[in-house]
């Protein structure tokens, strides 16, 4: 073995050691109990190259928003009609209309330079119970962050060597994991804003959900479990809701892709077959 090859070796025999070393660390800070424990992952209809969203899941999540989370977190980037999207929730034009007409939206001003409320429509955006953070933050303590794209925005660490596995199995889901673990994270029965999956573990959110709150009529469970996994399939729907195309599209260009490298193989042994080599 020359000088330079078992330097490698060491090298990388060290790297791995080191990696180990931290691996080991690492879990065990996540079971001491003030760290957060690892976020559990779910198994959903929108993870891997072939998965679509369940529109009966996107209609029951849906609904948990609109009878408990809109009461604090706004839903901006996100209009009536939209929830009319084939690949998403697919509800009816009817009942997205109905719906629509259910919120108070302020427009204006009018010819004597007055705002005022009108019923909403299909192309209006979710309104917000706050006027404005401030006035959030003087009632919650916090300001509840906008929830348009909250389920891309958290995410979890994974300890060695999960996250090199990640990266190839391209798992994106964290998102809904986590807000899984969150809402089923309140287990202080004495404190309501303590979570276990929270940074730090203290949260101005006070546990929003608990069983039998939200009525569904498609004979679904009406547990916490159920609501937070429907929840959070909402939130994925509405952070990122050309999903089912993205995907489609992927496939196609691989597809693509496949036949061209098949076309251009012959093509080059057809040039270079009289050539000698
Ligand atoms: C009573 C008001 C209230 C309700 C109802 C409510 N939230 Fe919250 N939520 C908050 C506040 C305030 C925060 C900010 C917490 C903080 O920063 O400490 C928050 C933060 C969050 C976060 C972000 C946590 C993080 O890691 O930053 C998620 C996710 C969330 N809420 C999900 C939900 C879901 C899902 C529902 C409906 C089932 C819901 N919330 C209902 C007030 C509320």
């Amino acid at each position: 073995m020359t000088f330079r090859k078992s330097y490698l070796v060491l090298a990388l025999v060290g790297g791995l050691a080191l990696s180990l070393g931290a691996a080991r660390a690492d879990t065990s800070q996540s079971s001491a109990p003030e760290m957060q424990p690892q976020v559990a992952r779910q198994s959903w209809s929108f993870a891997g190259p072939f998965g679509k969203f369940d529109p009966e899941q996107l209609q029951r999540g849906f609904k948990v928003y609109h009878d408990v989370c809109s009461a604090c977190h706004s839903l901006n980037l996100v209009s009536f009609r939209d929830l009319a999207d084939p690949t998403g929730p697919a509800f009816s034009e009817a009942q997205v209309k109905a719906l629509a007409a259910t919120y108070k939206i302020e427009d204006g001003p009018n010819d004597s330079g007055q705002m005022f409320q009108r019923p909403g429509r299909p192309s209006d955006h979710f309104p917000w119970t706050f006027p404005n953070p401030e006035a959030a933050k003087a009632a919650l303590g916090a300001v509840p962050p906008d929830m348009s794209d909250l389920a891309k925005a958290r995410t979890y660490p994974r300890p060695f060597p999960l996250f090199i596995f990640d990266a190839f199995t391209q798992y994106q889901e964290q998102g809904p994991d986590y807000i899984v673990a969150l809402l089923n994270g309140f287990t202080r029965p004495d404190d309501p804003h303590w979570n276990l999956y929270f940074p730090g573990h203290k949260i101005a959110m006070p546990k929003p959900l608990t069983d039998g709150q939200v009525k569904y009529t498609d004979g679904s469970p009406e547990t916490l479990a159920q609501y937070s996994r429907d929840v959070a399939a909402f939130l994925y729907w509405a952070a990122e809701p050309k999903l089912d195309e993205r995907k489609e599209m992927g496939l196609r260009v691989i597809a693509f892709l496949l036949v061209f490298a098949a076309l251009l193989y012959f093509t080059k042994r057809r040039i270079w077959e009289g050539v000698r080599h």
